[in-house]
This record gives structure tokens, C-alpha cells and sequence, in this order.
């Protein structure tokens, strides 16, 4: 993947357009994708994140039975040269969702995610219903040889009025999961082992 890869941009918005949310293997190099994964599991082993919330703001709440993962917020002034790399990629996508679909993004937020053995992130919607500036959803794996048995499949509901059906997704690295943050309800799986990523989301100006 090159910031120049304008044509793989369009696609994914393009995808989104039509059906909400894309799936995209490969999105990034090898090489990329293990180094973000090697900094990832660095932060952990150093004991840099903290378990991930529920709700906005005051209303935000620990709830291990919703969701058992840990997070650790990027902040985008103290990048480190990798880091930076995706996150430019990630500003060519957001201009081509802007370009296609009109959605006037400007801002991207993001944290690395770790789900120990066990965890898991109960069915849920990524927009919050107190503020709404989470448009479109953003997971990059950072997982090595990730296998069925594996576990921590991410399972999205793709079908708004079938709430039986489903597309399970393997988190292997390199694949970028993107979609509608308002619309598309979706579950992380119990992981059998440490289940790394980079999740965030593109947002508007809340006024
Ligand atoms: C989230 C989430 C999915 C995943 O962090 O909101 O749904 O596959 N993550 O990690
Ligand atoms: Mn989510």
C-alpha cells in the first residue's frame, strides 16, 4: 500500500457506499503490518493500556461482561514513524470518503486494542447516542497465522433486516474492516489468544 494508491481508496469507499461496509485483505504490507504489531505488543507488554470503556463521557463505564479488551489511545501529536506511516494511509481514505461520499470526515481517532484469551465485545453499534460524531468504523489486524480455532472472529451483522445472518471475519493481519459506525451492528468473539488491532474512526464536527 502506497499513500498514492488512490484506486484502492476509491474502492473501499466506493464499497462502503453501496453496502455500508467493506472488507479489505491485505490493505497493508507485511512488513508494516508486523511492525505496527511488534509496537502494539511492546505498549502491552510495558503495561501502557487500560480496559476499554463503554459509553461517552461521564456515562463512561468498565464492563468486562460487555466487552473484556484493552485499549491504548494514539495520540496523534506523539506518533511514533510507523505509526504515522497508517495514519497517513489512513488520511488518503478519509479524503476518499469525502471525495465519494460526501461525508465531510475530518478527523480520525484510533487506539491499539488487545483481547486477552477470553475476552470479547458483546454485539453493539460504535456511535454513541449521546454525541454523534463517529461516522465510519476503521479496524486494522495486527495477528500472525490467526486460525479459525483461534476464536475472536469479528462477526457483523450485515443484513439490517435479518438479525440471524452474519459474516464472521478472521482477524488476520494486514485486513482492514471498514463500515458504517451508526448502522452496522457487529461482536468481537471470544479470543483463545492475544488478539491485536488498531481500531478507530473517521468523525465529523459535532456542533
Ligand atoms: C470496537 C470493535 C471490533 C474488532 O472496538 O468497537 O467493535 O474486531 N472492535 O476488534
Ligand atoms: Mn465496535
Amino acid at each position: 500500500m502506497k499513500t498514492s494508491d488512490d484506486e484502492i481508496f476509491d474502492q473501499i469507499a466506493e464499497t462502503i457506499g453501496r453496502d455500508g461496509w467493506c472488507v479489505f485483505q491485505n490493505f497493508l504490507s507485511d512488513s508494516l503490518t508486523s511492525q505496527l504489531a511488534s509496537e502494539c505488543i511492546t505498549s502491552w507488554q510495558q503495561g501502557d493500556f487500560r480496559r476499554a470503556g463503554v459509553g461517552f463521557g461521564a456515562q463512561r463505564q468498565v464492563r468486562p461482561e460487555i466487552r473484556s479488551d484493552h485499549v491504548m489511545w494514539l495520540d496523534p501529536l506523539q506518533l511514533s514513524p510507523i505509526q504515522q506511516s497508517y495514519f497517513d494511509i489512513l488520511e488518503s481514505l478519509r479524503l476518499a470518503l469525502n471525495r465519494r461520499l460526501f461525508l465531510s470526515l475530518f478527523e480520525y481517532e484510533g487506539h491499539f486494542a488487545i483481547y486477552p484469551p477470553g475476552s470479547f465485545y458483546r454485539k453493539h453499534l460504535d456511535q454513541f447516542k449521546a454525541v454523534q460524531y463517529r461516522i465510519v468504523t476503521c479496524i486494522l489486524y495486527l495477528n500472525t497465522d490467526w486460525r479459525a480455532e483461534d476464536g475472536g472472529m469479528l462477526r457483523m451483522y450485515c443484513d439490517p433486516d435479518d438479525e440471524t445472518s452474519f459474516l464472521d471475519v478472521l482477524p488476520k493481519g494486514g485486513t482492514l474492516v471498514s463500515f458504517l459506525s451508526a448502522e452496522l451492528y457487529h461482536e468481537v468473539l471470544p479470543a483463545r489468544r492475544d488478539r491485536a488491532s488498531i481500531t478507530g474512526w473517521f468523525k465529523t464536527r459535532t456542533t
